[in-house]
């Protein structure tokens, strides 16, 4: 049996979101490093239909270029001041071309759990079943706010009853008066045969509790002329919720978190301490027996080789990480780490940031446009800044490549197995040769040829008595004088025959 496609995707983005109480428009709100609306736009996209359709409105100069940004083929219809979901899904339909024909699927630009499989799975229950509308939907405990699944005596579906509606029914009594007691609910995501909802789209009035065109009263008017309507009931509640405020949006976002943790150690074979404190972006990967240890963060497109050591405490953004290295209490940003590398811990790798096979950034060093080769050591109190450090190198503690000059950057070259001596200054441009030398506490501001050893600092001059002259009465002029009392003192002399 072949899986059925759906023809179109909607996805309904133009709602105000008011209860997110935001300048930025609900769609755009994040979780998993992704906004809302493209964790909608991937399930639609991933059902490979050909249509994918986006309701827009809100914030549309915002919301349009976005959406674009994510599925640049995706179809972007405007919705008019007329309000609802059902004027949202005619919008929508309007984009897609006038002779589609079969089934198109309904869903939310702010319901970011739902997974394409779902999606796949409505549209085979819907055609298998030859129906007109299936509903997707769940049966909660507590129902507050959602539409209810109205069924008749014989236990179809006869309409979905707003919450709105539902109470104004229980005032007024009638038929629906205990809509409000239902609890199987409509999660907003539905197949419709796209026949069906285009003429009874055109039915639908705005005569309710909300003044709205409503797209849940297709259903009753798909029923009145003879098609079949059903549901499909989804277990996993987490799928269908939706984001209505910034509470939601840290519950939903945390859950997201969790699932794909359970994906990474389940398939991945990633080892994670503490998944309460051990944050993934979307779209990261981490390779089997890597162990992520508690306070981590992995961000954006930040992919994590095999057997490494990631934390404790890291912020690591766009990073890519090869096999076996090890990154402690580091924060990186557009960086790319060798494989048995190592960084940290207190270390700032900026955008622009390779280290090498085998290399290793260690403590308290910042580095940014620094291509440290294989092997190289970058061990401790160092910023690095448009720098190229050759295979093996090894830059001493505190040394600071000087690379502003308060107009321009400029680039520094240290060569493959070179020594900069510590706390040296670099002052760029300058380029040192491979095998060359520079003295601890140079500043270095010339060409360094290989072989060479560059000294630039001042010499060491020793000037005889000085403590006892200009701090006489002092500690250290008395520790000073019993020194060379012991000194003078052939008595205390037990040192012969021992090296120096
Ligand atoms: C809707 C359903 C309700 C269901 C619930 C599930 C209707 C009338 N009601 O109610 O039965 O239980 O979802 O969450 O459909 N939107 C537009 N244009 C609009 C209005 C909304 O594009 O004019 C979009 C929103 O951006 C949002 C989605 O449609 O993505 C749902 O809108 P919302 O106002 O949250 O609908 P509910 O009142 O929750
Ligand atoms: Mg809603």
């Amino acid at each position: 049996m072949s899986v059925s496609r759906p023809a179109a995707v909607i996805v309904l983005a133009a709602g105000d979101g008011t209860r997110m109480k935001s300048d930025l428009n609900k769609m755009l709100h994040r979780i998993g490093g992704r906004t809302l609306v493209a964790h909608a736009l991937l399930a639609a996209a991933g059902t490979q239909a050909p249509h994918v359709a986006v309701t827009v409105r809100a914030q549309r100069e915002r919301v349009a270029p976005h959406v674009a940004a994510v599925w640049p083929q995706a179809l972007i219809a405007d919705q008019d001041e007329i309000k609802g979901t059902g004027r949202a899904a005619e919008c929508a339909l309007d984009a897609l071309p006038g002779d589609l024909s079969g089934t198109v699927l309904v869903t939310y630009g702010d319901t970011p759990l739902l997974t394409s499989d779902t999606l796949l799975e409505l549209t085979q229950v819907h055609e298998d079943a030859g129906n007109a509308v299936t509903v997707l939907t769940a049966h909660l405990d507590d129902p507050t706010g959602y539409g209810r699944i109205f069924r008749g005596a014989d236990s179809t579906v006869q309409a979905i009853v707003e919450h709105k509606d539902a109470v104004k029914a229980r005032e007024e009594g009638g038929e629906l008066r205990d809509a409000l007691d239902i609890t199987e609910i409509n999660s907003g995501i539905y197949a419709f045969d796209v026949a069906v909802l285009r003429s009874s789209l055109a039915q639908v009035t705005t005569d309710n509790a909300q003044g709205e065109k409503y797209l849940t009263d297709v259903l009753a008017i798909a029923r009145r002329t003879g098609g079949r309507v059903d549901t499909h009931s989804i277990e996993d509640i987490w799928q269908i919720e939706g984001v209505n405020d910034k509470v939601q949006l840290a519950r939903m976002g945390k859950e997201l978190n969790r699932r794909h943790l359970d994906v990474l150690m389940r398939e991945s074979g990633a080892i994670v301490v503490d998944p309460d404190t051990t944050w993934v972006d979307a779209d990261v990967t981490v390779g089997r027996d890597t162990v992520l240890q508690p306070g981590i963060q992995l961000l954006g497109a930040t992919t994590i080789g095999a057997g490494c050591t990631i934390g404790p405490d890291c912020t690591l953004k766009d990073t890519e990480v090869g096999d076996g290295a090890s990154v402690v209490r580091a924060q990186t940003d557009l960086a790319t780490i060798g494989a048995h590398a190592s960084v940290g811990p207190f270390s700032y790798l900026r955008p622009g940031t390779t280290l090498g096979e085998g290399g290793k950034i260690g403590g308290f060093v910042e580095t940014k446009n620094a291509d440290i080769g294989p092997g190289a050591k970058v061990p401790h109190l160092t910023y690095a800044g448009d720098a190229t450090i050759g295979e093996g190198a090894n830059i001493g503690a505190g040394t600071i490549f000087a690379n502003y000059d308060g107009v321009e950057k400029n680039h520094t070259t240290v060569g493959n197995h070179s020594f900069v001596g510590s706390n040296s200054v670099l002052v760029a441009p300058v380029e040192i040769g491979d095998g060359a030398y520079v003295a601890a506490g140079s500043a270095i501001d010339g060409r360094v040829e290989p072989g060479q050893i560059a000294v630039a600092r001042g010499r060491q001059r020793n000037i005889d008595g000085w403590v006892a002259r200009r701090r006489a009465g002092t500690k250290t002029a008395a520790a000073a004088e019993a020194a060379s009392a012991e000194h003078d003192s052939p008595n205390t002399d037990d040192s012969e025959g021992t090296p120096a």
